[in-house]
């Protein structure tokens, strides 16, 4: 199965923190962070390694080390960016892909405005952070930027997910697996997650 619902005791526990309405914009913003990099940990589990020798304390000692070109991490603004952090945590190295996504209002389909990609996507593992999966029209439009522009390995990374918007990434990308904290029960009439998080970057950026 392509979707992975993460219910590690830290995540469900930061998670349940995060769906208080009164919790705090810092705190927030850190546990958006915290599962990001939670997350990130699950997503990566096989990331490539490669034999390496190197001079140790007691002499020469083989160990590993990831191979290749390693990874990119792809925030679609403006929430994705509460994300960003957390992944780098874990890979310090990794480039920053960033994306903007935009709703035509005429056609209300989902529109890149900005697309500012690393170089060897073929080479690297993408990982797309957005803290919320609603109808998945950015997610896959994100997708699709990435693949046209040479990705072969992407996944996504989102706090929580709406099974509408699971459905439209399976049906479009059915090679994309997606991580999420949390499945959650639907949609409302206004596109938000039921029971979700609110609008996840004006609480990440404290605009509401
Ligand atoms: N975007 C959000 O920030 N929250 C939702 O519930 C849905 C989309």
């Amino acid at each position: 199965m392509p979707i992975h619902e993460i219910r590690h005791p830290l995540i469900r526990h930061k998670l349940g923190l995060m769906r208080r309405a009164d919790l705090s914009t810092k705190n927030f913003r850190e546990m958006a962070q915290e599962i990001g990099a939670l997350l990130t940990y699950e997503a990566t589990q096989d990331l490539p390694l490669e034999p390496a020798r190197i001079a140790g304390w007691a002499g020469e000692v083989d160990v590993e080390k990831l191979a290749g070109k390693k990874v990119t991490v792809v925030p679609i603004l403006r929430a994705g960016i509460g994300m960003l952090d957390g992944v780098l945590t874990l890979i310090p190295g990794a480039k920053v892909s960033a994306v903007g996504i935009a709703r035509n209002e005429q056609t209300l389909q989902a529109q890149p405005y900005l697309e500012k990609l690393v170089g060897q996507l073929d080479q690297r593992l993408a990982l797309i952070v957005d803290p919320m999966l609603a109808t998945g029209g950015s997610m896959v439009a994100t997708i699709d930027m990435l693949k046209q522009a040479g990705a072969r390995t992407v996944r996504a990374l989102v706090l929580v997910a709406a099974p509408e918007g699971i459905a439209a990434v399976e049906r479009a990308h059915p090679d994309v697996h997606i991580y999420t904290a949390s499945i959650d029960d639907h949609l409302n009439e206004h596109g938000y997650i039921i029971p979700g998080l609110g609008d996840a970057g004006d609480r990440i950026f404290g605009t509401r």
